[in-house]
């Protein structure tokens, strides 16, 4: 429902990039294969036209859904060219041209000749939800320099080009605030070792080990710490964030990883710039007490640039 809520045209993009992940997601939502045979996306007569180009700064791909995979195209930028006149859709990092090919003679029945615009605008919407549910703009456009992306992209007298989508992060679009919630928000850790919102709820407690839930604000997180002679172990349920461990890269976190903390490594994790992060943490308590606070995390540590120190 939220995804609905939150749907709509977006004219104004940032050039941060899309993650590799995002991209794979962003395609499969597009034009993924979701069961033998079947696309995430309805075809008229099951007839499966759609062809999806991902234009990307270092080229234009054509996406091959039985395999989840890019092929190369070629290697010009064709955002311009997909952005024609509309100057704002160039500045966005990725760029999807939806097309069919017209392969099939049923196309040349009167009865069936807009099957496939139908086929593209049902792409549209899933690439419209993808996008609201994830926190990222997205515009479906039927301007574009025609011409030179037929060429550019190599494609028959078979292909018609039918809509494209310029996708990226937007100031325009805050992060979702539909992450699920599994359970209700705790108190505000209110000290000097956590910087922004960051939310703990005490879920369950015995003498050896406590169950905690988490949510750290999009830009918040703590100090270096410790939980001396006891592991911790950290689920992560939703957005984005950062761990690191001192003297290691750090890692970007997504929905799903799950890290394990050894005792006495100091360490210190929190959100992502742009998202919440929502996890669950379990600590042995058997040991001294859970968590020994070892230092500052400067601002400068935290935004180091993701890419100079991610795994
Ligand atoms: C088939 C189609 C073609 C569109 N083409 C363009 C376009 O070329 N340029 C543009 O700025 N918006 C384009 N739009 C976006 C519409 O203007 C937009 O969806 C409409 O104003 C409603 O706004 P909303 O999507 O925020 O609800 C297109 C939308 C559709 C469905």
């Amino acid at each position: 429902m939220q995804a609905l809520r939150d749907r709509k045209s977006c004219r104004e993009f940032s050039e941060k990039e899309l993650s590799l992940q995002d991209i794979s997601d962003l395609l499969w939502a597009a034009n993924g294969f979701n069961r033998p045979g079947k696309h995430t996306n309805a075809s008229g007569k099951n007839k499966q036209s759609i062809e999806i180009y991902a234009c990307l700064k270092s080229g234009a791909y054509l996406y091959e859904p039985e395999t989840n995979v890019l092929r190369q195209i070629t290697e010009e930028d064709l955002r311009p060219a997909v952005a024609s006149w509309q100057d704002f859709a160039a500045k966005a990092p990725v760029s999807l041209v939806v097309a069919s090919n017209l392969k099939d003679p049923l196309y040349r029945e009167e009865e069936w000749k807009f099957l496939p615009a139908y086929d593209a605008g049902i792409v549209s919407g899933n690439l419209y939800l993808f996008c609201s549910a994830n926190g990222f703009g997205t515009i479906c456009r039927t301007t574009m320099d025609r011409e030179k992306l037929k060429n550019a992209l190599k494609l028959t007298d078979k292909h018609v080009l039918h809509l494209n989508h310029p996708i990226g992060y937007s100031p325009a679009i805050s992060a979702p605030e539909s992450y699920e919630r599994l359970f209700p928000r705790g108190k505000k850790a209110v000290n000097e070792n956590y910087t922004g919102g960051v939310y703990i709820s005490l879920l369950a407690q015995s003498d050896r080990f406590g169950l905690a839930w988490l949510e750290f604000e999009p830009g918040s997180y703590n100090n270096w710490h410790i939980h001396p002679d006891a592991e911790q172990v950290m689920i992560v349920l939703g957005g984005e964030g950062f761990y690191q461990e001192e003297g290691k890269p750090r890692r970007l976190l997504k929905k799903g990883d799950v890290v394990v903390t050894p005792a006495n490594v100091r360490h210190w994790n929190g959100a992502t710039p742009d998202r919440p992060l929502l996890h669950l943490s379990v600590t042995d308590q058997s040991a001294k007490g859970h968590i020994e606070w070892m230092g500052k995390v400067t601002p400068e540590l935290y935004q180091t640039s993701p890419k100079e120190n991610e795994k």
